[in-house]
Order: C-alpha cells, then sequence, then structure tokens
C-alpha cells in the first residue's frame, strides 16, 4: 500500500485526480472504475476542467459505476446515475454509451449481479478503480460484515450509512439496498486508489491502516492489493502518525 498525504483537500484530490488523467492520456482505452458521493465531486469537477484539453482521450476510455441505490428510478434526483451524468458526462459530452451502470433493472430476476460481473469480465476488467470510503469503513456499498471474495450483489445499507446520505432523499424515502461491486470484484482492479478527506474519515483510516484484512472495517482489505494507494487530506490523516 502507499500512502499519499495531500498538504490540503486541493492537493489530495489533484492528486487523484492527475492519476485518472494520466491512466487515460498514456492508455486512451482504459477502463477505468468510478465512485460517487461527496468526496469525488471536487475531483470530477477537477477533471473535466483539465480534461478538456483531452478529451480526446476520454472518448476511448469506458467506466463501470461502482454502485447503484436499488428502487429509484434512473433518473432520480439523487441516482449514482444522474450524479455522474451531471458530473462528467454531459460537461465532458462523452456518450452513456461509454458508461456501465449497475443493473438495477435486473434486481427482480437474480441476475444483476451475475450480469454486471460478466461485463467487466468482457471488458478486460478495470485498470483503475476510484475508491471512497464511508466512516464505517464500507467501500462501495460493502457493508461491515462484507466477505472478502464478496462479488456484485444486492446489499443492505446499514443504519449509519443511510444517515449518511438521507439529505439526498425526502423524509423515509431514502433506499434500504443497493447494487453495489464486491469486495473480490474491487480487488481485481488492476490499481485502486482510494481518497479520503476530512475529519469525519479519520477514525475509518485510522483503522485501516491498523488493521487487516478484518470483516468490520471493509476498507482493510484494499491492503493485500499489490497496486493500493491511500490518498488522504489532513483532517482524514489527523489520528494517524506517519513515519517518514
Ligand atoms: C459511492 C460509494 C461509497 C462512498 C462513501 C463515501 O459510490 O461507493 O462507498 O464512496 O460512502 O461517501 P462520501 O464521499 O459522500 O463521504
Amino acid at each position: 500500500m502507499r500512502v499519499i498525504l495531500g498538504q490540503s483537500t486541493k492537493e489530495a484530490v489533484e492528486v487523484v485526480t492527475s492519476m485518472v488523467l494520466e491512466r487515460i492520456i498514456s492508455h486512451p482505452t482504459s477502463v477505468i472504475g468510478l465512485a460517487t458521493g461527496k468526496t469525488m465531486e471536487p475531483v470530477y469537477a477537477e477533471i473535466v476542467k483539465d480534461a478538456l484539453k483531452a478529451k480526446t482521450f476520454f472518448d476511448k476510455a469506458f467506466f463501470f459505476m461502482l454502485d447503484e441505490y436499488v428502487g429509484l428510478k434512473d433518473d432520480h434526483p439523487s441516482s449514482f446515475k444522474t450524479y455522474i451524468k451531471t458530473k462528467l458526462i454531459d460537461p465532458l459530452k462523452l456518450h452513456e454509451s461509454q458508461f456501465a451502470f449497475p443493473p438495477v433493472h435486473l434486481v427482480s430476476s437474480g441476475s444483476a449481479g451475475e450480469h454486471y460481473e460478466q461485463l467487466i469480465k468482457e471488458a478486460g476488467g478495470i485498470d483503475l478503480q476510484l475508491l471512497g470510503i464511508g466512516i464505517n469503513g464500507h467501500i462501495g456499498f460493502n457493508e461491515p460484515g462484507s466477505l472478502k471474495e464478496s462479488r456484485t450483489r444486492i446489499v443492505e445499507l446499514t443504519p449509519e450509512t443511510k444517515e449518511a446520505n438521507k439529505r439526498h432523499f425526502g423524509e423515509g424515502l431514502m433506499p434500504d439496498k443497493a447494487l453495489s461491486m464486491g469486495i473480490g470484484s474491487i480487488l481485481d482492479a488492476k490499481h485502486l486508489v482510494l481518497l479520503a478527506t476530512g475529519k469525519s474519515k479519520a477514525d475509518a483510516i485510522k483503522y485501516v491502516l491498523n488493521h487487516h484484512d478484518d470483516p468490520s472495517c471493509p476498507a482493510t482489505f484494499l491492503k493485500s492489493h499489490p497496486y493500493f494507494t491511500l490518498v488522504l487530506d489532513p483532517d482524514a490523516a489527523s489520528k494517524i502518525s506517519l513515519k517518514i
């Protein structure tokens, strides 16, 4: 695991942005896994700003979304599909066909997870996977208790996750379930980049740095990946001591 400590949130965001841009410019047909959430918002804003120069490279890339709520319409303002459409697809004038979204419409048939895994396989796997972290250590929507071998599947959201995200929904309308790539699916990506910013992530980051393969904090599973980069801002790193 490589840990990069930004001197500011802006610097941490720029590190992650550069990693994505460098990958796409050096390998334009890259397959990139994208996370959503508040942490990633400045990353996509920065990518859009910088990528306008490198847009031709983006036209050849393919993107997989990490997760999606179950039970929302595609165009729901708080769906992850709407999130990425407004933050990346529309500003960069990309084609929706360059994106794969967790097939929540297949949930009732029971084949949604398998279908998504197959799509990832057919794309040749994910080259670079972007990740955020929940305050409870979740990655994607792999909540505490998830198995290291887990694959794309329906997951029940924990009360902490619902509390952290309920502001996007009306009272009592927060979904209970999501379709999320599993930890095993995430670990199959060739490179993993996790960005954590803000004080609310400091305890989870401290836990990740001090534990290995601990199902109570799914992000600890990432440490066994040979190319895992953890990028932190000063607040997220405020409870750890890094030896230089
Ligand atoms: C989003 C996702 C989640 C978020 C995490 C942090 O696609 O998979 O794991 O990355 O919940 O969310 P924010 O950034 O809103 O704190």
